[in-house]
């Protein structure tokens, strides 16, 4: 696997790799990988010809009371696990590099309304230093695919769009949430959670998917439902967020004739916000 810290050696190595016709996948990510961001690659690898990886925690995506700081960095061991997968290439900027302006920066891509809800209620220009983020990194790469995770539902919707509405050449894929045994979805914020809370924090998939049930039997009372699942994630010892019973596609309230419903959800753990969905197909 080739190493690049550098915007100009990796377009010249990429640059190459086009000149041969290769079809090139990318999948971005903050490291301190585990299962579910080698599966995005290994789903890369099959549609692609090669694959670059980047890692970059994103200063700009975080807000000031939030885990920049204590964000887990584990390169030595991340670029380990991508060169025993064979991923080709791992692009890990430096801030200066992504950011040579640092703070005078200016220009901002923004998906307006879409990021207003869920967990752009509670992250105010968490999705914007997402957005910005990933054009960057796409005008740095130019990959044919990317392969973002369902488990960030809002966030693969934000950048669907984002991708639509700014006629990007990129195709976007989804990759299926990974799980622990017990539910709960694989995040490089599980560190966070307390011994003593791990047993019961997969009460937030386990709500959702109750949700999900209930719906599945003809209940579409969707406001009702998401109160109600709310309550078991604060009686299981959690601050819930929210809970939201949305249309997968515009995250939209779900009305009460849409056929495709995602079931979003956040919570609060003593060291960790968690967040997840399921989603569910009616006919
Ligand atoms: P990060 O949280 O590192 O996630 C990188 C990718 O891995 C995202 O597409 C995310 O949805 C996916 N992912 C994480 N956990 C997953 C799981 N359990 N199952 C399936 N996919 C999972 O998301 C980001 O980084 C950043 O916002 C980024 C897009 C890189 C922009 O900075």
């Amino acid at each position: 696997m080739q190493v690049f810290h550098q915007i100009h050696s990796l377009r010249t190595a990429l640059a190459e790799e086009r000149r041969q016709g290769k079809r090139i996948g990318f999948v971005p990510t903050m490291g301190n990988l585990h299962q579910a961001h080698l599966a995005l690659v290994q789903q890369a690898q099959a549609s692609c010809d090669c694959v670059v990886t980047s890692i970059f925690v994103n200063p700009l995506q975080f807000g000031l009371n939030e885990d920049w700081d204590k964000y887990p960095r584990t390169l030595a061991a991340d670029t380990a696990k991508l060169e025993a997968i064979g991923c080709d290439f791992l692009f890990c900027p430096d801030e200066t590099e992504i950011y040579p302006n640092g703070m005078a920066e200016q220009t901002r891509v923004v998906v307006p309304t879409m990021t207003d809800v869920l967990c752009g209620a509670s992250r105010p220009g968490h999705f914007e230093g997402v957005t910005t983020v990933v054009t960057k990194l796409f005008n740095i790469v130019q990959p044919d695919e990317a392969v973002f995770g369902a488990k960030d539902f809002q966030q693969l919707a934000v950048i669907r769009r984002m991708v639509e509405d700014l006629c990007m050449p990129v195709r976007i894929s989804a990759g299926d949430i990974v799980r622990e045994a017990d539910g709960l979805a694989l995040s490089s914020r599980n560190g966070f959670i307390g011994e003593d809370e791990r047993p019961r924090v997969s009460q937030l998939y386990r709500s959702l998917s109750w949700v999900r049930e209930q719906i599945q039997s003809g209940r579409r009372d969707y406001l009702v439902l998401a109160e109600e699942a709310k309550e078991q994630i604060e009686n299981a010892g959690f601050r819930p967020d929210y809970v939201s019973v949305c249309n997968s596609h515009t995250l939209d309230p779900a009305a009460h004739d849409d056929a495709e419903i995602t079931i979003l959800g956040a919570m609060y753990t003593r060291g960790a916000r968690l967040i997840d969905n399921v989603s569910l197909v009616l006919d």
